[in-house]
């Protein structure tokens, strides 16, 4: 079972290289299912969900091969996850619903339950596809989708994220013209897009509400980077903005961070773009009001860093989280740190100005892991972060090295022996 021991930060400064993003490099993974041409992907994240993509592609008759930070992938016969346990424990197994549709014209999955933050359905991903002529069965958390897929008007009554990602990759291979009208316009579905157009995928309007997608006989391989991860870079940009650091975030791409750092620079930092990426300075001191939106709006994923960066302000701020409906699970660990937090609904109110407190405190999911290691920095004495189910690991390449090579005193404990191994 993971462990980090935290102690009080001084203030962070020197750079850090910004990883490859996750919620980029899972949906085109996914994507590299509607090709039986080989799939190379360079700078690959060290990331368990991506692991875990990997083993999922593999089960459904992939080839894959990984050396350093370069993964490839080959499908030249794509079947039904052989072991379907594989898709349980995944949130973004969904992902090969579309691409699997689109190349089989069938297939049979079982669907992963909730997670911590919410019941997380699927109805937007069920209704759209069979907007495009698939007929979709569901029981007992299992989905079976079947019938060849013909271009269609889709409307989302939500942006989903991964509603959208599903069927764009399903619309690709789809006989005629898709469109999808209140799509997702989060930066990764743009990257998603761009890399199916490498694939020969003809799409058109990606990180807008309205994409077109015009159905192909087939798509090729591609070789292909995808973007750096905006959420990591605003979980670096929020320890920076507790410890009044001086840091530069490198491959960090501000226009996909316009809504946190206009928070962190209406709390008092120092933001400056330039060439080789983000740089921050100075404290967070004056406090913020922020509700969660789909993008360009304020993202759900930094919610819990900023409101940790919150309680170190002096004043009132107040979070509003639309998004996910049990996405405050870190509030009762930051308060026994000894914030001032109440919870109101999905209303959180935070009261700054209270000092943080070492404890012993555990991660009940990713972003919440990230921002009790963010407090950790800010809190007097040592934090033992306990992270039962290597939440941190899936979404972050080494958090804890990134923090200490900024001056943080952040180390994971080797699991069980106590010995930290920086
Ligand atoms: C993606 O999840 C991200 N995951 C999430 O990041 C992120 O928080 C989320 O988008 C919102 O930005 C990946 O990209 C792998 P949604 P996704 O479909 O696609 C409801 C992280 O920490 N909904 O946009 O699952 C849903 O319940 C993770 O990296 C339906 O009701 O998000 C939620 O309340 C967490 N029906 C809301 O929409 C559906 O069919 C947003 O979900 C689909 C979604």
């Amino acid at each position: 079972m993971p462990q980090y021991r935290i102690c009080h930060s001084p203030r962070l400064s020197g750079e850090v290289e910004i990883s490859t993003a996750k919620n980029a490099v899972l949906p085109i993974l996914a994507a590299a299912l509607l090709t039986q041409e080989e799939v190379i992907l360079h700078q690959t994240p060290a990331l368990t969900d991506v692991r875990h993509m990997l083993d999922i592609l593999r089960s459904c008759g992939a080839e894959t091969e990984t050396e350093g930070k370069e993964a490839r992938v080959r499908c030249v016969a794509l079947t039904n996850p052989r072991n379907l346990g594989l898709l349980r424990t995944m949130r973004a197994s969904v992902l090969i619903l579309g691409p699997l549709a689109a190349r089989n014209g069938e297939c049979f999955l079982t669907m992963p339950g909730g997670c911590a933050i919410g019941q997380r359905p699927i109805d937007l991903h069920v209704k759209g596809l069979q907007k495009l002529g698939a007929k979709v069965e569901q029981e007992g958390g299992a989905v079976r989708v079947s019938g060849s897929l013909k271009g269609a008007n889709v409307y989302l009554d939500f942006p989903s994220v991964g509603a959208t990602e599903n069927l764009i990759m399903a619309a690709t291979l789809a006989q005629g013209v898709t469109r999808i009208e209140n799509a997702a316009k989060e930066p990764e579905i743009t990257d998603l897009c761009h890399f199916l157009t490498l694939m020969g995928a003809r799409i058109a309007g990606a990180g807008t509400a309205n994409i077109i997608i015009e159905g192909v006989e087939r798509l090729h391989g591609a070789e292909y980077t995808p973007i750096p991860d905006r959420i990591e870079a605003g979980t670096l940009a929020c320890a920076a903005a507790l410890t009044e650091g001086s840091v530069l975030l490198e491959r960090a791409r501000t226009g996909h961070m316009r809504a946190l750092l206009f928070k962190l620079a209406e709390s008092g930092v120092i933001i400056q773009e330039d060439s080789r990426g983000l740089r921050l300075r100075g404290k967070a001191r004056h406090p913020m009001e922020a509700r969660t939106l789909s993008y360009p709006g304020f993202p759900t994923d930094m919610q819990a860093p900023l409101m940790v960066v919150a309680t170190q302000t002096h004043g009132l701020s107040v979070i509003l989280e639309t998004i996910f409906e049990n996405r405050y699970m870190h509030v009762v660990e930051l308060n026994r740190m000894g914030a001032h937090i109440r919870v109101e609904g999905q209303l959180a109110l935070v009261q700054g100005g209270h000092a943080l407190n070492g404890a012993h405190v555990s991660a009940t999911d990713l972003r919440a892991a990230a921002a009790l290691m963010l407090a950790g920095l800010a809190a007097q004495g040592e934090t033992v972060l306990t992270d039962p189910a290597g939440h941190l690991m899936r979404g972050y390449e080494r958090l804890e090295e990134k923090l200490r090579a900024l001056g943080a005193d952040a180390v994971k404990v080797e699991e069980g022996s106590g010995r930290a191994n920086p």
